[in-house]
């Protein structure tokens, strides 16, 4: 039975990169096969965070889950911390991952670059990765592309495992990509991250994310409305293609060469379609807000899944290592 996993940091507000590379692709293909969707609260403490604020935006992080599409009647959202076979198996991997393998992870070396003093908990992220997906023997695992090289170490952790203590015990894990799968930041210079103060949040208000759009860059050789564009360089045109209708995507692509329409006729009409998409998630994640108790009971029901086929992995593999 192939199983699905993947997990997201609740380092603040989901963004419309995630939404994109990710969690659109989670809700479409939740009831597929068994899947597991996990807010990866113990990746979040590799750099300072204040304790309340974690709790509050893991909160915040399953509310807006729940609220993009998630299930709770067709699949398993958790909080990594709440299955403590995580950290069992990341501690055991660790024993099967060679260093040089974490010290030429690119995150690994972009995170040690920025930090003062780097903890030992950012080169072995990657493990406890591999320990989450692992832990419920996934083979699909639904990422944006800035997660490929994390899911090749796992490959090398699921393979070295099985060939010292079980052969084909651990399935290779594969990403699944989309077509969104790399969303560049409205300053166009690098990817959407929470980090570079370069993103749309899933929850932010149509004002909100009109005052982001309208002066996000655009393709630089199209200084006056008059100058004809190249879509295929402009960021907002790759928007285009994650929220406008085919027909739209068209026009656009005709408007733009022709200098028919100017940016900002442009942006309005993506802003458009973005309201559009993003409306409902957020009116359902205003009702969910209501009652909270409804978000603890489908986190709880979700852990209670997720901790049971986590067990009987650690059964097997406990056994297969030699543990008394
Ligand atoms: P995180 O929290 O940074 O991102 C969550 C998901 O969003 C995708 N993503 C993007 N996709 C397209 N364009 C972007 N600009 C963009 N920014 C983020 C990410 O690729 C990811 O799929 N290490 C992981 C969390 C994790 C995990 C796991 C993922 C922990 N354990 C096991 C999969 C399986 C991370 O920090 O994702």
């Amino acid at each position: 039975m192939p199983r699905i996993f993947s997990g997201i940091q609740p380092s603040g507000e989901l963004h419309i990169g995630n939404y994109l590379g990710a969690v659109k692709n989670w809700v479409q293909i939740q009831s597929l096969h068994e899947s597991f969707f996990c807010i990866v609260d113990l990746h979040a403490i590799t750099v300072p965070y204040e304790p309340a604020v974690l709790r509050e935006r893991t909160q915040a992080m399953a509310l807006t889950l729940f609220a993009a599409g998630l299930d709770p009647a067709r699949t398993s959202v958790f909080v990594q911390s709440a299955v403590r076979e995580h950290t069992e198996l990341q501690w055991i991997f660790n024993s099967v991952t060679p260093l040089g393998e974490l010290e030429r992870q690119t995150q690994f070396k972009e995170k040690a670059a920025r930090q003062e003093q780097v903890m030992a908990g950012i080169l072995n992220y990657p493990v406890l990765q591999a320990a989450d997906i692992l832990l419920y023997r996934a083979d699909v695992v639904p990422v944006g592309e800035d997660q490929v090289q994390h899911l090749e170490l796992s490959r090398v952790v699921a393979r070295n495992w099985n060939a010292r203590f079980g052969a084909n015990f651990f399935p290779e894990p594969k990403p699944l990509l989309t077509p969104t799968r790399r969303i560049m930041g409205l300053d166009g210079q690098a990817k959407m991250s929470k980090s570079l103060g370069n993103t749309i949040g899933l929850m932010e208000t149509p004002e909100q994310t009109w005052a982001k759009l309208r002066p996000a860059v655009t393709d630089p050789a199209r200084v006056k409305k008059t100058d004809p564009g190249n879509p295929d360089v402009c960021n907002i045109f790759q928007l285009h293609k994650a929220f406008s209708p085919e027909a739209t995507v068209a026009e656009v692509d005709r408007q733009c060469r022709s200098a028919g329409w100017g940016c900002i006729d442009c942006k309005k009409v993506l802003h458009a379609n973005m309201t559009a998409e993003l409306a409902p998630i957020q009116a359902r994640a205003q009702e969910m807000s209501a009652k909270p108790e409804g978000l603890r009971d489908a986190l709880g029901d979700g852990a209670a899944k997720a901790r049971t086929a986590a067990a009987e992995t650690m059964r097997q593999v406990r056994d297969a290592m030699g543990f008394a």
